[in-house]
């Protein structure tokens, strides 16, 4: 019979990615199968992330659950971002768990997994010649890194820290690995990296200095691949010949992520960012004046130290100037080893608690604004995932999430929706051609 693994994955798509690769390793060279019951498992992974304090108190009132209520014998093992900033502190401070391995070392699972209380945590440690497995939860969209770690060094952000510096992996690598999964039947492609548009700036052996908009010209050929996403790219690096290739090749899905932090050149510069707010809208003009259908989403922060009640207004004054169609909004959270955790001039709780309340409310008004302009109009969505009530979603390719009645026939296909009714975030529609 074979061992029962059960995975949690917190935090963005790149950990998403990783717990696949876990769990592909665990397959096919331990003999574990995934199952959703944590009480059934030999194996607990948590695959976590520390961007924000809350996730991580979170942590430690799980493992003591998953502790207490495992298989007897059953081994609990912390992957992922906290893992790399915390490191041996996790087994001081839950002494039950077996291994700890950080975020750059998730090709050593099958390694430490045999090694009682490990700690694999070396940010500095080379993954990018190094294969990702095939092994994707879905079928319909690929996830691919294009990158390990970040260069950059904003005053706020723990990524460096947990993810190591920045290392693009090779482009034939990335190509052979989209063909695959192209091959096994993904239509749709998702570049992850940090900074994508970064991308070429460092390889880590001898490689052709390939630059982002030739990495996605190169998928572009691939036969067979329709759609072509990534996430996230940096404004500092949205230079012309990006957006026009952007905005120029067919594959590339029209949804951009731009995120913008804060719309106070103040507060760029003390998050060290390396834009200001008219290099911002600047590059907004640029983008919509090529690509006019382009969808904008975006993310900030609220209350990062010294944000005053001018500077907040310019970050709701971008969002006013350019109607993001998504937003994902946080409260600045001071984070250990990075250069704001020790800013002095923070920002009231209450305060920080209205301008989050502020801005996304102002937010839901813009989008509400933006949805009730599809209604009647027909968009070309790509069904991935049967829902609840015989429901089948999928995106638009400027990233609309859209529901229509159906069954998994419709899954991996695609569709001219019509537009019938407006939700906040979802909108449902019929099938016309
Ligand atoms: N590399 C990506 C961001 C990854 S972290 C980029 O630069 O866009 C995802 C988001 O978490 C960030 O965009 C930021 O808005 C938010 N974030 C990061 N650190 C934070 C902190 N200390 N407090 C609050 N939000 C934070
Ligand atoms: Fe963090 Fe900045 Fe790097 Fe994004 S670019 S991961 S926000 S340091
Ligand atoms: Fe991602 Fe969280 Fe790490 S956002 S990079 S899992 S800190």
């Amino acid at each position: 019979m074979s061992k029962k693994l059960f995975i949690e994955t917190l935090g963005c798509a790149m950990n998403s990615r990783d717990s696949e690769h876990m769990i592909a390793q665990l397959t096919e060279k331990e003999g574990y199968e995934a199952i959703s019951d944590f009480r059934e498992a030999d194996l607990i992974l948590i695959n976590t992330c520390s961007v924000r304090e809350k996730p991580v108190s979170k942590l430690f009132s799980e493992l003591g659950i998953f502790n207490k209520k495992k298989k007897p014998g059953a081994k609990i093992g912390v992957c992922g971002c906290t893992a790399s900033h915390l490191g041996e502190e996790i087994i001081k401070r839950a002494p039950y768990v077996n291994f700890v391995l950080g975020a750059r070392n998730v090709s050593k699972i099958t390694e430490v997994l045999h090694k009682d209380k490990a700690v694999e945590i070396d940010i500095n440690y080379d993954e990018s010649e190094f294969a990702f497995d095939d092994f994707r939860t879905s079928p319909y969209k690929a996830f691919i890194n294009i990158s390990i770690g970040c260069d950059k060094a904003c005053t706020y952000c723990i990524v460096p820290k947990t993810r190591g510096d920045e290392i693009s992996i090779p482009d034939a690598l990335i190509i052979r690995e989209a063909e695959r999964a192209v091959d096994s039947g993904a239509k749709e492609i998702f570049l992850l990296g940090q900074n994508v548009n970064n991308y070429g700036r460092r390889f880590s052996g001898e490689h052709e200095k390939v630059n982002f908009s030739e990495l996605l010209r190169r998928l572009s050929k691939i036969e067979g691949l329709e759609r072509l996403r990534f996430t996230s790219p940096h404004p500092f690096h949205m230079d012309d010949e990006f957006i026009e290739e952007f905005a120029s090749n067919p594959k590339i899905c029209k949804s951009m992520h731009m995120p913008l932090q804060s719309g106070s050149t103040k507060v760029l510069k003390d998050m060290k960012r390396g834009y200001s707010k008219e290099w911002f809208l600047n590059r907004v003009e640029k983008l919509r004046a090529e690509c006019p259908q382009v969808s904008i989403s975006t993310d900030i922060i609220v209350a990062f130290p010294g944000e005053s009640d001018e500077d907040f207004e310019d970050s709701l004054d971008v969002m006013r100037q350019v109607r993001f169609n998504q937003i994902f909004s946080f409260k600045y959270s001071a984070r250990p080893e990075t250069e704001a955790e020790h800013f002095t001039n923070t920002v009231d709780e209450e305060v920080a608690s209205d301008r989050l309340t502020a801005l996304q409310s102002l937010n839901t008004e813009i989008v509400d604004e933006i949805n009730a302009t599809s209604l009647g109009k027909t968009y070309r969505v790509y069904f991935e995932e049967l829902i609840k009530d015989y429901f089948v979603s999928g995106r638009s390719d400027n990233n609309i999430v859209i529901k229509v009645k159906g069954s998994d026939e419709l899954l991996g296909e695609f569709r001219d929706v019509k537009i019938t009714s407006i939700g906040r975030t979802i909108l449902t529609g019929e099938v016309v051609a």
